[in-house]
């Protein structure tokens, strides 16, 4: 537990040229193996922002980020691409599932390429986990044929079809009634219990994130001290 997953030196993030909106102002953060970090402030903070540079979905203007002790390299796109493939998990607001394939081929989708380079069978592992997220009976329907709550539990089954080492998650509740996204915080709750899984969360609803091991406050690009 004394190894840090991930650490940001002074991150900075910097929209536009003519206008500049600097949505990171030097953000330095650890955040240990392990841990369940909530992530709240007010919109235009840059929350999201911060969690697409903890994914790797986006490079940051200035500073450094290691990942499990290793300084992410910017330079190389597809190294970057496979740095998500391999340790990332991301699930967002309004679950961007694809409309088309039923939700055991939404759960095999990211890791439908590389079929025959995994040592296990991906329609097996893509089974148990929708089972494990309680959808063992929906495994055939599609986005449209489901409820809110089990599509993002559809998207959680896919987030994690590449067990990875840290889930990111921006307002994952917030399409869900207060009900439906207590059921999906007990699911991260019990992912994160379970199997020691690394989870940021980004929330706007105060009584989400008391669930989280702590909270982090952002403002104004900076987060604050605890
Ligand atoms: N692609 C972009 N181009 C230009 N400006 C952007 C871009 N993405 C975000 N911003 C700006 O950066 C700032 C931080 O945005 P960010 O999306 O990180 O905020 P947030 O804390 O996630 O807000 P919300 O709670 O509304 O989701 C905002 O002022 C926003 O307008
Ligand atoms: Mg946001």
């Amino acid at each position: 537990m004394n190894t840090n997953l991930i650490e940001t030196h002074d991150l900075w993030k910097t929209y536009g040229d003519e206008t500049p909106v600097h949505a990171l102002r030097g953000v330095d953060l650890q955040i240990p193996e392990g841990d369940f970090v909530a992530l709240i402030g007010p919109s235009g903070s840059g929350k999201s922002t911060l969690l697409n540079l903890l994914g790797a979905l986006d490079a940051p203007s200035r500073g450094r980020l290691h990942f499990a002790g290793r300084q992410l390299d910017y330079s190389n796109p597809e190294a970057l691409v496979d740095f998500r493939r391999r340790h990332i998990g991301f699930i967002f607001q309004a679950f961007h599932l694809i409309p088309a394939l039923t939700a055991l081929e939404n759960v095999m989708m990211p890791l439908a390429p590389f079929r025959r380079q995994l040592d296990f069978d991906l329609k097996e592992r893509a089974t148990e986990l929708l089972q494990a997220v309680g959808l063992a009976e929906r495994l055939g329907h599609y986005p449209g044929q489901l409820s809110g709550g089990e599509r993002q539990r559809v998207a959680i089954a896919r987030a994690l079809i590449n067990t990875p080492q840290l889930l990111l998650a921006d307002e994952p509740t917030g399409n869900l009634d207060s009900v439906t996204g207590d059921e999906i915080l007990t699911l991260l709750e019990k992912l994160h219990h379970e199997s020691g899984l690394t989870i940021v969360l980004v929330t706007h609803d105060l009584s989400i994130a008391r669930r989280a091991r702590r909270i982090l406050r952002m403002q104004d690009g900076r987060l604050l001290d605890d």
